[in-house]
């Protein structure tokens, strides 16, 4: 390796350095991307990269999933377009208060994300770090009997009831995710399409599971999404402005942490698509 690879003291991620982003050789990316798959979630320090740089990174994974029509790279910010700080009854905070609940990315779409980068440009001072939990481990720990319960199971992702149940009505249209037509069906146990571990896919856009009444159902997520965030499986990240993440939605959930909601916050997010074969869902195949 012609790079530091620190891991964590968890079950997965690792803190990478001595190697700048922006001036990526061929044999450093099948590094990285060795990196990438062996511990889900990696995160750079001190980078400071352009958008564009960003998302040139990003398409090392993939293709770009447009979360907003000709963006690859979106800003998740408490401040509005006109310099704002937004109120929490705003629709955009709502959306970003969602965001602190456990989930991963895009599993109420037909067709779930791979992966997504997360830089930070301002930071508060006190909050707003990102948690990740690891679901692969979390699978591996269960018990026989409720491995062979779940491995079966497939539930529905929702994005209109995971949003509801913090009280957040959206309408059909309104944002990325809130659309029209059937909610996408995972398997509750997803086999990573390139280590072929297995890993619980859940989080909080799961909302039921087929076949099962909807209170057992309800009772069953709870448990698998309390097993994946123990906290011998939790990796929390404080960032720095120019700090930069990626990692593995296929087998990692993760979540923000609360704010000073009266400061700025500023990320930039880019999403990597998931495979046509294996992270489409069930019924959209
Ligand atoms: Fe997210």
């Amino acid at each position: 390796m012609k790079f530091k690879i620190q891991p964590t003291d968890v079950t997965f991620g690792a803190i990478v350095s001595g190697i700048h982003l922006s001036q990526l050789t061929s044999d450093l990316l099948d590094d990285i991307k060795e990196a990438f798959l062996k511990y889900a979630l990696l995160i750079f320090p001190g980078q400071n990269l352009s958008s564009k740089e960003q998302v040139e990174f990003a398409k090392i994974f993939g293709e770009i999933e447009y979360l907003v029509d000709n963006m690859e790279t979106i800003p998740l910010s408490n401040r509005s377009s006109n310099g704002r700080i937004m109120s929490d009854e705003e629709e955009q905070i709502k959306l970003l208060k969602g965001n602190e609940i456990w989930h991963t990315d895009s599993s109420y779409m037909p067709r779930a994300s791979k992966a997504s980068v997360l830089s930070a440009k301002i930071i508060p001072d006190f909050g707003g770090q990102t948690e990740w939990a690891d679901a692969r481990a979390a699978y591996d720990s269960l018990e026989k009997h409720i491995k062979e319960k779940i491995d079966t199971l497939n539930a529905t992702h929702n994005y209109f009831v995971s949003q509801a149940k913090i009280g957040h009505q959206v309408k059909v249209g309104a944002a990325y995710g809130f659309y029209e037509g059937k909610p996408p069906i995972y398997p509750l146990v997803k086999i990573h399409p390139e280590t072929n571990r297995p890993a619980l896919y859940v989080g909080r856009h799961a909302c039921n599971i087929i076949g099962m009444p909807e209170d057992e159902a309800e009772e069953l997520l709870l448990f698998l999404n309390a097993q994946i965030v123990k906290s011998q499986f939790v990796w929390q990240h404080s960032w720095s402005p120019g700090d930069i993440a990626i990692w593995d939605n296929r087998c990692l959930l993760h979540r923000a942490r609360p704010f000073d909601s009266s400061k700025e916050r500023l990320m930039m997010h880019t999403r990597i698509r998931g495979n046509e074969i294996s992270e489409t869902a069930l019924n959209y195949r």
